[in-house]
């Protein structure tokens, strides 16, 4: 399988790495400013986008009109989704996206699910996310962490919005507050508390480095080569974890 990698920076290398290991071919590294061949394009069977949110649609785009299936790793681009959405639909390419491809955290997400289901029940829990990512990290609070709030909204009834900015005065019961830092190198933690008079819940996942989103990117990668539709990492991994 020929492989594009659109974006070459810490995730790009890291699929490059791992892609060697395990005999796949890159054919070409795209960084911003690229020049993007149609020869390239055309001997690419998946392209893998772990770039700039804003360059996500247009890349999008420009390999969809090839006809070519694409894996998007980039995160925060959630306004462009519709868009995409019309463009898969139209030239009827295979597009996986996911905030998140490491299997640990799909498996983080079906514990917040479960617990949520029966936090829903008693009341005096409260919820709150906090995530903290390397400093370099572009959007805020990260698409991970808008997915697990996803996952809470839709089992805690009592919450029914996101404040992911300072709060102003009290945060009322409706809201699920996410707060983020921005340190160092951390590659990506996330902490799920439900917090009552009597306790405290944690259910944390630290990524130790970059391998387990590399590697299911790779994952989807041999997964859509032959589909057409949209999907997320949730579709590559359902026949594992049901
Ligand atoms: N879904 C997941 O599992 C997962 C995991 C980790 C990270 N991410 C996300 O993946 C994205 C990239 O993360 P990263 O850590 O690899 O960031 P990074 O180290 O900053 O690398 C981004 C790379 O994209 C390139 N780029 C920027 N705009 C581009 C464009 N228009 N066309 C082609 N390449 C372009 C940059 O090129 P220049 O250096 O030339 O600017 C850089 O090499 C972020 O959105 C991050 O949140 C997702």
């Amino acid at each position: 399988m020929n492989i594009t990698l659109i974006g070459y920076g810490k995730m790009g290398k890291e699929i490059d790495r791992l892609a060697s290991e395990r005999g796949i071919t890159i054919i070409e590294r795209l960084d911003l400013g690229s020049p993007i061949k149609d020869s390239e394009i055309q001997r690419t069977d998946v392209a893998i986008q772990f770039a700039s949110p804003e360059s996500v649609l247009p890349h999008v785009q420009r390999w969809a009109a090839a006809g070519k299936n694409i894996v998007v790793g980039t995160t925060g681009w959630q306004n462009d989704l519709d868009k995409v959405k019309a463009i898969v639909a139209e030239t009827k390419i295979g597009l996986v996206y996911a905030s998140n491809f490491s299997i640990g955290v799909h498996i983080f997400f079906r514990l917040i699910k479960e617990a949520a289901t029966l936090i829903n029940k008693f009341a005096e829990y409260d919820v709150s996310i906090h995530e903290a990512h390397h400093k370099d990290k572009l959007d805020s609070p990260s698409g991970t962490a808008l997915t697990a709030a996803k996952i809470l909204l839709g089992h805690i009834e009592r919450k029914k919005t996101v404040l992911s900015g300072p709060p102003q005065g009290k945060i009322k019961l409706d809201q699920l507050q996410i707060t983020s830092t921005r340190a160092g190198a951390i590659v990506g933690t996330h902490t799920i508390t439900f917090d009552s008079l009597a306790d405290s819940i944690e259910l944390k996942h630290s990524a130790k480095n970059r391998a387990g989103f590399a590697l299911g990117a790779l994952l989807a990668a041999e997964w859509v080569k032959n589909k057409h539709g949209l999907f997320t990492f949730e579709d590559v991994l359902a026949d594992t974890i049901q």
